[in-house]
């Protein structure tokens, strides 16, 4: 069985187009992968963080990740410092890493024009230690949204650098984009991506929104001025709307096309709009079960920890005996 490893940022506000776009998928790889994600709070305080709120998200995090469907029986789901391997992984492999190619990561060198006043030396090795998540579990696929494709690329060259310094050891990993994630674009501008970080609220649909704000928000989309529900290049909003009901309900392009044949939009609008707050309420009513529960929330991460320990201790023991170390 092949491993998949993937990170989520606890700083990380799913929308929708993150859902059905990526999370949504991995809880379909549990049972053909062996599969281990990480809430990476390590990765977060690279950035100024409120302690108080970061140790909040993480629990929630952990909570939604569960919520949308990675099952903790499955998968090993842990928070990134609870396995110190994490950070004893990223000294070795720093040295296996070079000062100039980490000058050249497009993400540092734009969350240091974002921060000017605190370039710190985590910003500069974040995907370091980022090499060392995946690394440390000899994963085989790492599913990556676009933007992480370059520091996905770095791990591969750390390891390649290392296997050839010190013997074949390290698996390379490849990215690992879906089949089915699809592309969710803005409610409020078809043309760009939705995105978390858009000025206008009402262009991104959040998981764990109200169906009274998820209806209204698909009533104000962006659309054309025709009134037949077609999917075509030159109808991107309208085109939109039904790759997001084509994912709730399953049907094909021509099946929602055929569906809404003579209607007009306003009532494709909150067709789309009920199909999907519906989709999302058993992750919504799940959320808030854990949510409620949190010895057990906390009792499942200790679980996800014990297991990562457990696996990692393995690799970071063999790369300790590798570079020379006594143990
Ligand atoms: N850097 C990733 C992001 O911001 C999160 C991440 C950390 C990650 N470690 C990882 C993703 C390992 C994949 C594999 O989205």
């Amino acid at each position: 069985m092949k491993t998949i490893f993937s990170g989520i940022q606890p700083t990380a506000i799913f929308t929708l187009g993150n859902y059905m776009g990526a999370i949504k998928n991995w809880s379909a790889l549990q049972d053909e992968y062996k599969c281990v994600y990480s809430i990476v709070d390590m990765h977060a305080i690279t950035v100024k963080q409120d302690p108080v709120k970061l140790r909040a998200q993480t629990l929630n995090s952990y909570a939604l990740t569960m919520a949308c469907g990675i099952d903790v029986e499955k998968s090993v789901l842990f928070v990134q410092s609870h396995n110190k391997n994490h950070a004893e992984m990223n000294w070795i492999l720093s040295c296996s890493t070079q000062f100039g190619e980490l000058s050249r990561m497009t993400q540092f060198k734009d969350k240091s024009q974002k921060h000017p006043d605190d370039i710190n030396a985590g910003l500069f090795t974040y995907p370091v230690l980022m090499a060392g998540d995946i690394l440390l579990y000899q994963a085989d696929l790492v599913p990556i949204g676009i933007d992480q494709k370059q520091h996905l690329e770095l791990a591969r060259n750390v390891a390649e650098r290392f296997n050839f310094r010190y013997g074949d050891f390290f698996t390379i990993p490849e990215p690992f984009i879906g089949e089915s994630g699809a592309k969710i674009m803005s409610l409020g501008d078809p043309e760009k991506k939705m995105s978390k970080s858009d000025d206008n609220p009402n262009a991104s649909v959040y998981i764990l929104e109200s169906k009274d704000d998820i209806v209204r928000k698909f009533k104000r989309a962006v659309t054309d001025s025709e009134s037949s529900v077609r999917f075509a290049e030159e109808k991107p909003g309208i085109s939109n709307l039904m790759t997001i009901y084509g994912v709730c309900t399953g049907k094909t392009m021509s099946e929602i096309e055929a569906e809404f044949a003579g209607k007009g939009y306003g009532d494709f609008k909150l067709a789309v709009g009920e199909t999907v707050a519906d989709t999302l309420a058993p992750v919504r009513d799940e959320y808030a079960r854990l949510t409620a529960n949190k010895d057990y929330l906390l009792g499942c991460m200790k679980n996800g920890a014990e297991a990562a320990l457990k696996i990692s201790d393995k690799t970071l023991k063999k790369a300790y005996k590798k570079v020379g170390f006594i143990v």
